[in-house]
This record gives structure tokens, C-alpha cells and sequence, in this order.
């Protein structure tokens, strides 16, 4: 409940005239206003009116200081406006007779001047100055909290994407820590296996053992270390890939490079592959000839390349089905960045599938013996590395683009 002390009083003809608003209308208007208006006192922290509360007043500060706001989904309050003595607030819910945008509490102790909808309706055809001062109120309101909002919504956006980011790299640092630790044990293991595996095809052994029965669990020995060594072999290579995903494991040199060139050579590099499958790769070079220098890594921007071409291969056109894939090199639009786009045109993803790619271990082929890293140590290449930032489109039927824009010159 609002503790409105309504003084009943109407503040003087000059208090009024000092409100912006009311300031150019004639003597005889401005004194029918004043009379048809009261003023208030609230003290601080008090609320004026509520978002959805009908519309029923125009409100111009006296004197303290007032604040607009919203409250948004996430059930934080955005400041709209700060309202000093001479603002006058509450327009809009009187001109369209809906109810209130937002909310308005008293900051300090102020005083308030409050005219109802219905005598300002009828002052405002009395006065084009009136009309001109409300309109210019109003767009001043309106620009100042759309331009609040906007930048509230791009700073959120931006935290939203900092913690996706931080949290594939916790991942992946996980995996690949994982992956450290893993590499011992699995090395004595290998060892002591390939030492079984010698030892009972020695010939002491084999000469020996002339009981039959012993023959036989010899021999199912010698098959048991050999399913031991091939699983070991196989859980090397994915203790590999696993390491794979920790940039720091992998070593290139940052040099002056042409980065139409990189990627053609790149494209090059994946030539067999494309004919198997039967991927025509268009690259575009957007640049000019001057615009291309790049301080850049050449091998970890090959990597990048080289694993989205094989997702194209895999899953953007399976059964080999082939297609048409587009490479495009550019400058982005802001930013001293290049843009380098691998676009296909088949399957493309649903939605959860695009939200969860960059995931470590996220794979729709692990039946095909896909491990589902690929994308993340993408991610990873792009952003830790190449400085840079990854996005994915795509649509179930309409194919996929992944952008990645990375820095002119890459910052140590
Ligand atoms: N161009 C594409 N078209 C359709 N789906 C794709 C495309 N690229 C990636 N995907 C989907 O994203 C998933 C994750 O890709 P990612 O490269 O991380 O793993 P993977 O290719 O399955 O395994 P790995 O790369 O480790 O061999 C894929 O399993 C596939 O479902
Ligand atoms: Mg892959």
C-alpha cells in the first residue's frame, strides 16, 4: 500500500510553470490545470504507481528524485529512467489507456504534481505546444529505455556466451586431465602384457608343456593377452584424441601468413577424401589481394578446417552421397577479423544438436566408432588459441554453416 500523504493543496502557477511540460502553454490553460491537479508527498522507497496498474494520472516531479523501472524474467529489476524535479512521468498508459509499463517508487522524499487522465485529456487539444512537449517527452522516454533494455539484453547475451565457454573449457580440461592421468597406468599395463605375451611364447614354455590340458589354458592365455593388447591399442587412441583436446598439447608457430592461402591448402589437403565422397568444395576468397595477410597459426587453423570438412563428409552428407560445400574467406564487418564460413547444404541438425555440439563427447555416430570431440576441439582451437569465436547454424534439411571469425593479427 502506498503511504500517499495527498496534500490537497495545488502547488502555484509558478511551481508549474518551472515543469518543462506545462512551461509554453498559455496562463489561462496552465491555471485549469493546476486547479484540476493535486500534489503528493511520498517518502522514500514508496511506489507511485505499479506495472499493470491502470493509467489514470500524469505525474510531474516537484521536488526529491524518483526511478522508472522493469522487472524482467529473470526476476531482476532494470532501471528505466531517474526522475528529477521538472520530469514529468505517466503519459503513455494516459494516451493509450492501457495500464502501466512499468513502475515507478520514490527514490528520496519528493513531491509530486498529479493531473487526472481526464483533464489532461482536454488540456492537451487546448494547447499544440502542450502536444509537442508531451510527444517530445514521450520519445525521449521511449529512446532511453529501449536503448536500457537493448544494452541490458547484449550484456546478458555476452555473460551467457562467457559461461558456455567457460564451461566447454572446464570440460575439456577435465577430459583432457583425465586423459593425463590415465596414460600411466595404461602404460604399465602395455608393458606387463607385452612381457606375458613373450614369456609364454618362449620356448621353455612351448617345448615344455606337453600335457594336453596345459596346452589348451596356455592357449587361452595367448588369446586373452591378445584381446588385452588390441583393447589397450584402442584405449591409446582414444587417450590420444582425449589429449587432443587440451590445446596445450599441441605446439604450432604464429607467423605472417596469407589466410586465403591456409585454407585453400587445407581444402587441398582433404582433396582425396572429397572425390571419395564426392564433395564439390567451392572456396571463395572475398578478400583482395592486400587483405589477406593474417598473423596466424597455420596448423591449428588446418586442424579447424580439416575436422569440419570431415563432419561435411560424415553427417552433413552420409552414405556418399556428396554435395555441394561452400568455403568462404572474408573480412568481417567489424572488427579488424576475418570470417571463414564452411557451409553445406544436406542434412543439417535439430536443435538440441546444434545446443550441445561444441559438448565433448556429443556424437550422433559413436556406432560408427565417432568419439564426438571433433566440434569441441574446434571450439577449443578457436577460442583459446586462435583468439577467436565459433557459431554454428543449421537446420534439420537445411544444411549447416559454421562461421568462425579469428583476429587480423592474433594477440600473444
Ligand atoms: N556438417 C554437419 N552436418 C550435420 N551434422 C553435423 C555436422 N557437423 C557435426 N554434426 C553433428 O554434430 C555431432 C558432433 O560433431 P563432432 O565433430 O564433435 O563429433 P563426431 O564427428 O561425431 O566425432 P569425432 O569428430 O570425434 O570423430 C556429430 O556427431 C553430428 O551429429
Ligand atoms: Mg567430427
Amino acid at each position: 500500500m502506498n503511504s500517499v500523504a495527498a496534500l490537497g493543496e495545488t502547488p502555484t502557477r509558478p511551481a508549474l510553470s518551472a515543469i518543462p511540460l506545462f512551461s509554453d502553454i498559455a496562463d489561462e490553460l496552465l491555471r485549469s490545470v493546476a486547479e484540476a491537479g493535486r500534489a503528493h508527498a511520498y517518502t522514500a522507497g514508496h511506489v507511485v504507481f505499479r506495472r499493470g496498474d491502470p493509467g489514470d494520472c500524469l505525474y510531474s516531479v516537484l521536488s526529491g528524485e524518483l526511478r522508472a523501472f522493469t522487472s524482467l524474467d529473470d526476476g531482476s529489476e532494470l532501471d528505466l529512467q531517474r526522475l528529477k524535479p521538472g520530469d514529468s512521468f505517466g503519459e503513455l498508459a494516459l494516451l493509450d489507456g492501457g495500464p502501466r509499463s512499468n513502475t515507478v517508487e520514490a527514490l528520496t522524499d519528493c513531491h509530486v504534481f498529479s493531473v487526472s487522465r481526464e483533464a489532461f485529456l482536454d488540456a492537451l487539444p487546448q494547447s499544440p505546444r502542450l502536444i509537442a512537449a508531451v510527444l517530445s517527452n514521450l520519445v525521449a522516454y521511449v529512446r532511453t529505455s529501449s536503448e536500457r533494455l537493448l544494452r541490458q539484453e547484449l550484456e546478458q547475451r555476452a555473460i551467457r556466451a562467457e559461461m558456455e565457454v567457460e564451461r566447454l573449457r572446464a570440460l575439456t580440461q577435465m577430459v583432457s586431465g583425465v586423459a593425463h592421468e590415465i596414460n600411466t597406468p595404461l602404460g604399465i599395463v602395455n608393458t606387463a602384457a607385452s612381457v606375458v605375451t613373450q614369456r609364454i611364447a618362449s620356448d621353455a614354455l612351448t617345448r615344455d608343456v606337453v600335457d594336453p590340458r596345459a596346452r589348451a589354458a596356455l592357449e587361452d592365455v595367448r588369446e586373452a593377452v591378445d584381446l588385452i593388447q588390441a583393447n589397450i591399442r584402442r584405449a591409446h587412441g582414444l587417450v590420444g584424441n582425449f589429449k587432443r583436446l587440451s590445446v596445450s598439447q599441441i605446439a604450432d608457430v604464429k607467423e605472417a601468413l596469407s589466410i586465403a592461402d591456409v585454407v585453400r591448402d587445407a581444402v587441398g589437403l582433404f582433396a582425396i577424401n572429397a572425390r571419395q565422397a564426392k564433395l564439390d568444395i567451392q572456396v571463395l576468397d572475398a578478400l583482395d589481394d592486400g587483405g589477406q595477410r593474417w598473423i596466424g597459426y597455420r596448423g591449428f587453423l588446418t586442424q579447424v578446417i580439416l575436422n569440419l570438412l570431415t563432419n561435411v563428409e560424415r553427417y552433413g552428407y552420409p552414405d556418399g552421397t556428396g554435395g555441394r560445400v561452400e568455403v568462404v574467406v572474408a573480412e568481417a564487418a567489424r572488427d579488424p577479423e576475418f570470417t571463414i564460413v564452411v557451409r553445406d547444404f544436406g542434412c543439417g541438425m535439430p536443435p538440441d544438436a546444434v545446443s550441445r555440439v561444441f559438448e565433448p563427447f556429443y556424437t550422433t555416430g559413436r556406432s560408427k566408432g565417432a568419439t564426438g570431440l571433433g566440434m569441441s576441439i574446434v571450439h577449443n582451437l578457436v577460442t583459446s588459441v586462435l583468439k577467436g569465436r565459433i557459431q554454428l547454424a543449421s537446420e534439420p534439411g537445411g544444411g549447416t554453416a559454421v562461421t568462425v571469425a579469428v583476429p587480423k593479427a592474433i594477440p600473444d
